[in-house]
């Protein structure tokens, strides 16, 4: 990997709930530390419990408070909004920017995984794509490998770009072990085609990625195969 840092770090997104974010941002982690970049992971809002925020601090291996990596944890498996509409309490933008604020000072390079996909609301008129702005990161998009995805990328691409968002490449993710046939074979090309977005990596299914802290080393050799390094330009 040619250590050349451009930006100081990247904002996770996806075509929607499940679609991989935590899985890829945690094999990024894994692997950007492995070649010895100082790396942050961060979960700003999770909705439900903090397992991606443990899941990305276990393979990133870093020793900061799950409070710090994931500020803002809601009760119920809702969108942000709608959560903290019942719980009583608007999410607190300022504290997010502020614990991000902390972590970048710590780190060289941070990965920061967003909640559902780009549209989501966080508050009533603040949505993902407002919080990425915020943090002032480029965008890398995970979406799905098999049928379906290439809708949904789509409309993601084009809702990042009318907003100014940054794209620095989609990857494809296997989120289960149905056999692949066509549609996986074709989809890159054609998403390609219609986005003018680089895939930069297609990642099949591995048991092993479903465990809550699956082994660092094996991520690293994992994402290191199925990412094209070459191709996503973060340094
Ligand atoms: N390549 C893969 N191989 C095996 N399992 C995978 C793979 N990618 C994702 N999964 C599994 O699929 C599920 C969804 O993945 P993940 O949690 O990364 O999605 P997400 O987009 O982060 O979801 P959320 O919106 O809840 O944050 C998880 O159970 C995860 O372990
Ligand atoms: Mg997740």
């Amino acid at each position: 990997m040619n250590i050349n840092k451009k930006d100081n770090g990247l904002f996770i997104t996806a075509t929607g709930t499940e679609i991989g974010k935590t899985v890829v941002s945690a094999g990024i982690a894994a692997t950007l530390k492995n070649v010895g970049i100082n790396v942050g992971v961060m979960k700003p809002i999770s909705s439900g419990d903090t397992s991606d925020a443990e899941y990305l601090k276990h393979a990133a291996q870093v020793d900061d408070p799950l409070n710090l990596i994931n500020p803002i944890s809601l009760r119920y498996p809702l969108a942000p909004s709608v959560s903290a509409r019942i719980e009583g309490i608007p999410i607190d933008i300022a504290s997010i920017e502020t614990m991000y604020g902390t972590l970048s000072k710590k780190y060289d390079f941070m990965i920061v995984e967003g909640v559902g996909g780009i549209a989501v609301p966080i508050n009533d008129d603040f949505l993902v794509s407002h919080l990425i702005h915020r943090l002032n990161l480029p965008t890398l998009i995970i979406a799905l490998s098999g049928l379906g995805t290439i809708n949904h990328t789509k409309l993601t691409v084009e809702f990042a770009r009318q907003n100014n968002i940054k794209i620095i490449g989609i990857v494809l993710n296997q989120i289960n072990a149905d056999t692949t046939g066509l549609a996986e074979q074709t989809n890159p090309e054609e998403i390609e085609r219609l986005t003018n977005v680089p895939i930069v990596g297609n990642v099949p299914y591995d048991k092993k990625l479903e465990s809550q802290y699956p082994d660092p080393q094996f991520m690293v050799e994992y994402f290191r195969q199925h990412i094209q390094w070459n191709k996503l330009h973060l340094f």
